[in-house]
């Protein structure tokens, strides 16, 4: 006895079955376009697995199986939305809330109009043209984007750039003691203490440390403590010893691994001197 399946035609179950499918599943799309406004957004087109599935389905008289398959997805993104109270795909759409903000970036006013959400970091980089911050983990994890917000180091990455408004910006562009630098001289310490110490390699860590060591500089020079000041039993004005400046430049990761020279150099520009 031969086992014979005929292809079911298109009759009013298996068009229910086709609620939910993609558009172009099929030849009669009416039952698929009543849920069209519900999910539209939610519709993409079907990968070549999906339509392998529908027409094995289809070969056998199953797409109710596939209609289950269907509403336990949808319904179970439905519960998940619900519960964790995520946003609805419509309110996902919605447009980015823009403002106008005015920031003092190295003792220029800029005034931009920016998504409410935007970092510090891309602020500067793609709107201000201040590329020296650089963007290497956008997670706070490794220093490249540090600048000083009222002469306090932060990460950029990590900073809205609204709530940075009012306040004193300064990026690794505005440290130098004159606007255009020409010679060594012209920079910052830090800044030529690191050239005269090769403390950099790759140089994409480069501006995040000078930040950092100019700031770590600042705060030992002000009298704050590390965890190395309190092992070591100093709780007023602490040394700036080796240990020390890899403690307070512990933020800062270079990925070339040039430390040593780092170290160096930074030692010598809290001397007061680049060599
Ligand atoms: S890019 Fe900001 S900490 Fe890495
Ligand atoms: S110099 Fe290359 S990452 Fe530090």
């Amino acid at each position: 006895m031969s086992t014979h399946i005929d292809k079911p035609s298109l009759n009013a179950s298996s068009e229910n079955a086709r609620e939910g499918l993609p558009d172009n599943v099929g030849q009669d799309d009416h039952a698929s376009r009543s849920g069209e406004h519900l999910c539209a957004s939610a519709r993409t087109e079907p990968d070549a697995e999906q339509l392998e599935e529908f027409k094995e389905l289809e070969r056998h008289g199953l797409l109710s199986e596939l209609s289950r398959r269907r509403f336990v997805q949808a319904s179970s993104a439905l519960a998940a939305s619900l519960a964790f109270g995520m946003p609805s795909p419509v309110e996902a759409q919605e447009a980015p809330h823009t403002q106008t903000i005015t920031l003092q970036v190295n003792g220029q006013p800029q005034t931009l109009s920016l998504d409410t959400r935007t970092s510090l970091l891309d602020a500067l980089r793609e709107y201000m043209d201040l590329t020296g911050a650089k963007k290497g983990c956008d997670h706070g994890q490794c220093g490249a984007c540090t600048v000083l917000i009222d002469g306090h180091r932060v990460n950029s990455c990590l900073t809205l750039a609204f709530a940075a408004e009012g306040a004193r910006i300064t990026t690794i562009e505005g440290l130098a003691r004159t606007p255009d630098p020409k010679a060594i001289e012209d920079l910052s310490a830090v800044q030529a203490a690191f050239l005269v110490h090769d403390g950099y390699q790759c140089g994409y860590c480069t501006p995040g440390q000078i930040i950092s060591a100019t700031a770590a500089i600042d705060e030992q020079r002000k009298g704050d403590l590390s965890i190395v000041s309190w092992h070591n039993g100093q709780s007023d004005r602490p040394e700036l010893t080796d240990d020390e400046i890899r403690e307070r430049m512990s933020g800062n990761i270079c990925r070339c691994g040039a430390y040593p020279n780092i170290v160096a150099a930074v030692r010598a520009a809290s001397k007061g001197a680049s060599a």
